[in-house]
């Protein structure tokens, strides 16, 4: 059985539909990179997944061993979060809310997590530091380390290197085809598609027309050769990769 179904899924804000009908499924160690126009509703589906919002009907599918304290989630960064008044230690401790139960402290065991994961990120050094006072890529890492507290099986990551660098960006894609590697699944949010076409192993494109398919699927459809062409040729890629170059990743 897959890791997540979705069957005839539509989204939507009092009545009025963003999403209708949407089918689409993705099995452990998959890599699916969520493309679209601003407001097709991405972020709405990722939070429809986590259970954060209702759908308007159709259905979430989950495995049996997949567990809701076993999926961490970056969200789309807000001008709110920027300007949280917490520590970095506090932030990322938090990501291990959800596979607490019940107790009401950190113990030795999620402040080990907690620890480790700042060290992958690179954001020991700041463990002290206020969050609103960090750079955007700095902010960003502190929230994907937090995110990783969470994750055992799947990871949800809306933009995560929206306003980063070109160095950050790369460092981020690295560290995030690690964790697939190591047999997470991912499922991420993203306007830079060359690097979807790179690193991902499924596409699901939303719009007034959807696709879901492989990567190599969808360079072959009319909607991902048109889509992938003019986002590459008007610059929204973050990474200096040409047309030729994107197609040879089918
Ligand atoms: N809380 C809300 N109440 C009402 N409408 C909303 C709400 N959140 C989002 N919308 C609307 O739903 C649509 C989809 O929004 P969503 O944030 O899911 O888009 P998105 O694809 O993530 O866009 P972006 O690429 O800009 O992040 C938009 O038209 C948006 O205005
Ligand atoms: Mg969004």
């Amino acid at each position: 059985m897959p890791l997540l179904t979705v069957k005839d899924l539509s989204l939507g804000y009092d009545g009025c539909r963003v999403i209708e009908n949407l089918n689409f499924s993705i099995n452990e160690g998959d890599y699916l990179s969520i493309v679209g126009e601003n407001g097709s509703g991405k972020t709405t589906l990722m939070k429809t997944l986590l259970h954060l919002q209702k759908p308007i009907s159709g259905e979430i599918l989950v495995s049996d061993g997949l567990k809701p304290d076993e999926i961490g989630y970056l969200p789309q960064q807000t001008l709110v979060q920027k300007d949280f008044p917490a520590s970095v230690w506090e932030i990322v401790l938090s990501g291990c809310q959800s596979s607490m139960g019940l107790k009401p402290f950190y113990g030795k065991k999620e402040k080990v997590l907690a620890e480790k994961n700042m060290e992958l990120m690179g954001i020991s050094d700041f463990k002290n530091r206020c969050y609103r006072e960090l750079s955007g890529g700095q902010q960003q890492r502190v929230l994907l380390a937090r995110a990783l507290c969470a994750t055992k099986k799947l990871i949800l990551l809306d933009e995560p290197v929206a306003g980063l660098d070109p160095v950050v960006t790369q460092q981020m894609y690295e560290t995030i085809k690690e964790l697939n590697a190591s047999g997470i699944t991912i499922i991420m949010i993203s306007h830079d598609i060359a690097s979807a076409l790179k690193y991902s192993s499924h596409i699901l494109h939303i719009g007034k027309e959807v696709f879901f398919g492989t990567k190599a699927e969808y360079l072959k459809s009319n909607k991902g050769f048109a889509f992938s062409e003019r986002e590459l040729r008007t610059g929204g890629c973050q990474t200096e990769l040409s047309f030729r170059e994107v197609k040879s990743y089918a």
